[in-house]
């Protein structure tokens, strides 16, 4: 889709926006990578000068944890194709979420999560939060009409992951912004899984989108990083009050590495999801697999959502062996080039363990209850030949 707001007025779509929306050649040296300000510091041209930058008179840079020109071009590429204002970048995924919870919530405040979610943000807003006064209610990702309900005076926003990890369960954007239009609570999308290639929830009605920058926008498993879009009104808290004071900036390293991933990442997303759906076309129907779950299969529960929402249905596929762990484990320790790693995104293709591993932080009967069964692995599969994958998993599915 064609859109205004790129730098060069020309409409661009999305994988150009991706390669050229940091910022175009460098105008003092022609540089066409874009420069690394591998510097902690700025100096001023005078005392006077400093006064007025720190008192936002004049534009200018301070220090790198309150601005970077690296990390500033991350960030406009990001909020570019995400087609949102703004975007601030932190140094983690879970620096990014913890961030967007606390700029909306207070003790006595409450946040309305629809599950499964990442287990790193299932413990923050179950055993963080609470030590700090706020409530995490718990909502099924399927039943969206009951987060209304949950919705009072001390919600501060919605949390949705889509796709979710590790279930691929599906909630439908549209649908939750609909619902929850009655109330001024912000909706925040954890676009993780299907990256703004796959799913643009700002344009579906949510007002934030979080990424792990760290996964498929590095591409490469070499930096991890978060970031943070959001609209106007809200920029001020989350890069002030949420960054700068609370300091989890990003590294000038590691936002030019994210800005070089996401020169590939249309590209890659294509390969990554058209890989998974061979996997997940493979898994189906094999004697030792019980389900496949992906939503570009027709069989997924929320395919038509998924195919109302999404472009393309990402590079996540998880099945449910048949047997319990024990079969899941002498699967993942069989394979010679599949890597029984967590973390996601990457070009080599990584398998995991949920219940024990990403989501082990989920007491047993929230895993029960969110699907995430012992039997239950995730693969998030990578660039490689898919057939050399399929060869893997065959040879490994033999062994249990
Ligand atoms: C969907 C999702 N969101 C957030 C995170 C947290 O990101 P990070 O590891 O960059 O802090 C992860 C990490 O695995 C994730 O899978």
């Amino acid at each position: 889709m064609a859109d205004t707001n790129d730098p060069s007025g020309m409409k661009w779509r999305i994988a150009t926006r991706a390669i050229h929306g940091a910022g175009g050649v460098d105008p003092t040296t022609g540089a066409v990578s874009f420069p690394i300000y591998q510097t902690n510091t700025f100096a001023f041209k005078s005392a006077e000068a400093g006064a007025r930058i720190f008192a936002g008179e004049e534009e200018g840079y301070i220090y790198t944890r309150i601005g970077n020109p690296t990390i500033q071009g991350f960030e406009k590429c990001i909020a570019l194709i995400e087609g949102g204002e703004h975007a601030v970048a932190f140094a983690s995924g879970m620096a990014a979420t913890s961030a967007a919870v606390l700029a909306f919530c207070n003790p006595g405040s409450n946040v309305v999560v629809c599950q499964p979610v990442y287990g790193g943000t299932h413990s923050l807003v179950n055993d963080v939060l609470p030590r700090m006064g706020i409530e995490a209610r718990m909502i099924d990702a399927l039943d969206i009409d009951q987060v209304q309900d949950s919705i009072d005076d001390k919600t501060g926003l919605v949390w949705i992951e889509t796709p979710a990890n590790p279930t691929l369960k599906i909630v439908d954007i549209g649908r939750l912004a609909e619902v929850t239009s009655a109330s001024d609570v912000p909706i925040v999308v954890d676009n993780t899984f299907a990256t703004p290639c796959f799913q643009q929830p700002l344009k579906l009605g949510a007002q934030i989108v979080m990424h792990s920058a760290t996964k498929y926008i590095c591409g490469h498993g070499d930096a991890i990083g978060g970031v943070l879009v959001c609209p106007e009104d809200f920029i001020e808290t989350i890069r002030n009050d949420m960054r700068r004071e609370m300091g989890g900036s990003m590294s000038p390293f590691n936002a030019w590495l994210l800005i070089r991933g996401l020169k590939t990442l249309a590209v890659r997303m294509e390969r990554h999801a058209s890989n998974a759906l061979k996997i997940a076309e493979y898994l189906t129907g094999h004697p030792k697999v019980e389900r496949v779950l992906y939503p570009g299969l027709p069989d997924h529960p929320q395919h038509e959502i998924a195919l109302k929402q999404m472009t393309g249905f990402g590079g996540m596929v998880t099945f449910y062996i048949r047997g319990g762990r024990r079969e899941g484990a002498t699967l993942m320790n069989s394979l010679k080039l599949c890597i029984l790693a967590v973390s996601l995104g990457d070009c080599d293709t990584l398998i995991e363990h949920p219940a024990s591993m990403t989501h082990s932080t989920y007491s047993t009967e929230d895993l029960a209850k969110f699907d995430i069964a012992e039997n239950l692995i995730r693969i998030s599969v990578g660039l490689e030949d898919a057939e050399d994958i399929i060869d893997d998993l065959e040879q490994g599915l033999e062994n249990i």
